[in-house]
């Protein structure tokens, strides 16, 4: 095999939760009168929430002091919490699930590196609460993507050293951060387009191809 290990990034890779992000963030633009669209929401994956505010603000005029900053911040979350709770196991497709099992199956070892601090919280909702052997995300980490911590906690966490790991992501953040870690990527999405990205996913069961 050419891997031991597969880190995953969660948000985009695993399951889908833009709109909920998106959702959350417009309520908050909305209240401070900043223009949010799509296309903002889109620059959001991969980086953390404050970085993610500090984009929403490149479109606001006024001054904000950084307790006010956190206060948004924080509602956000609330609103995004309470969006995370009508995910279900139906949030995770068939074609993500019965991928992982296979690759289990074949003996990889499999992980999240995730930028959430709720990635506890998202992995329960879409029943993988204890389905991979190790999740590092934003709850351990003090950089976010690009920085490679998340994704070297997790080979750490795993045991496996980062050459002999394959990193998921969907967001350039994370091709970026899965490089500076030493790891092969494996991009879907945007991610794909990057140069950094050593395999260019059009499905997510291509990794099946991808890893043997
Ligand atoms: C990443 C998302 O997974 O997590 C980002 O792609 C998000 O958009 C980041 O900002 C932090 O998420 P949370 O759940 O800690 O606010
Ligand atoms: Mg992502």
């Amino acid at each position: 095999m050419k891997y031991k290990a597969i880190i995953f990034d969660l948000d985009g890779v695993i399951c889908h939760t833009d709109h909920y992000h998106y959702q959350a963030w417009k309520h908050i633009a909305d209240k401070l009168g900043v223009y949010f669209d799509e296309v903002i929401n889109n620059r959001l994956r991969g980086i953390s929430r404050m970085e993610s505010f500090e984009i929403i603000l490149e479109g606001y005029d006024g001054i904000i002091s950084d307790g006010e900053k956190m206060r948004y911040v924080a509602e956000k979350n609330e609103i995004y919490k309470k969006l995370l709770l009508d995910m279900s196991p139906k949030d995770l497709s068939d074609e993500v699930k019965e991928t992982l099992e296979k690759l289990k199956n074949q003996g990889f070892r499999l992980a999240i590196g995730s930028s959430s601090r709720n990635a506890g919280t998202i992995l329960r909702q879409i029943g993988l609460a204890r389905f991979f052997d190790a999740v590092s995300d934003g709850n351990n980490i003090s950089k976010s993507k690009p920085d490679p911590e998340v994704f070297l906690q997790a080979s750490h966490s795993l045991n496996v050293p980062p050459e002999d790991c394959l990193v998921v992501e969907d967001a350039r953040a994370g091709v970026e951060a899965a490089a500076a870690a030493g790891m092969d990527c494996a991009g879907i999405g945007d991610a794909a387009k990057s140069d950094l990205s050593i395999y260019k996913l059009n499905t997510f069961s291509d990794l099946l191809r991808v890893v043997q």
